[in-house]
């Protein structure tokens, strides 16, 4: 029990898992309508779920942007961190899982505090105003990553919270040069997150690993 650190192995994530908040049953079967309709089966984790949430609720966060709706699954989880008044504007460039989302939100306990935007965010971020959010999460295309991180940047406020995730690219961002191009690209935003002096971060292995950034 020495080590300032424990390597996280298989039997020790189980044991995290078990002890972290259970996924609730309507998450459970979003995500297996997702499934059935074709969705790629790309979600956060459940206990990266439960992290957002907690985390967006400690912040007191209110307004929320999101990058990657996919079946709505984290804007749900996030959604349910904010208080009253508080909202999540999730963007998704495909339309059949824009439509899944909006339909599984509208049934939700987050009904009307969620709205989807259909296009390609780098083009709708733009509209939403410097300063006026307090937490981003990139969950798209990774090519895209450092230029949402512009976005995330421009919009946030001093404090806001930056997430983002995939951020080990499934477990290939140590893999040297070459690699596969999720990883190149992780690998380009990851040192696009270094390089930006008004954010200070660390990364959270929950999931595929989630980068947590304040902005100064
Ligand atoms: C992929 C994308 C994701 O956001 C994710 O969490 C897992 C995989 C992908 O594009 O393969
Ligand atoms: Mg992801």
């Amino acid at each position: 029990m020495s080590a300032s650190s424990t390597p996280v192995d298989e039997r020790l994530f189980a044991f995290i898992q078990k002890q972290t908040i259970a996924e609730d049953a309507y998450l459970r079967d979003l995500r297996q309508a997702a499934r059935q309709a074709g969705l790629p089966e790309i979600h956060i984790a459940p206990e990266q779920a439960a992290f957002l949430q907690l985390l967006l609720r400690g912040a007191g966060a209110r307004t929320v942007v999101e990058v990657g709706t996919l079946g709505g699954y984290s804007a749900i989880a996030m959604a349910r961190g904010l208080p009253e008044g508080g909202r999540v504007i999730t963007h998704e460039i495909e339309p059949a899982h824009a439509e899944f989302a909006r339909q599984w939100i509208a049934r939700s306990d987050q009904a009307g505090r969620i709205e989807v935007r259909l296009g390609n965010a780098i083009d709708t971020l733009p509209t939403i105003a410097d300063g006026s959010v307090d937490a981003v999460f990139l969950d798209a295309d990774k090519e895209g990553y450092v230029a949402y991180l512009g976005q995330a940047l421009r919009m946030l406020r001093s404090g806001g919270i930056l997430l983002a995730d995939n951020v080990l690219a499934g477990g290939h961002i140590a893999d040297g040069s070459g690699g596969s191009a999720t990883a190149q690209a992780i690998t380009r935003f990851l040192a696009a997150v270094q390089a930006a002096r008004s954010l200070r971060s660390v990364i959270v292995p929950l999931g595929d690993a989630c980068l947590f950034g304040v902005k100064e």
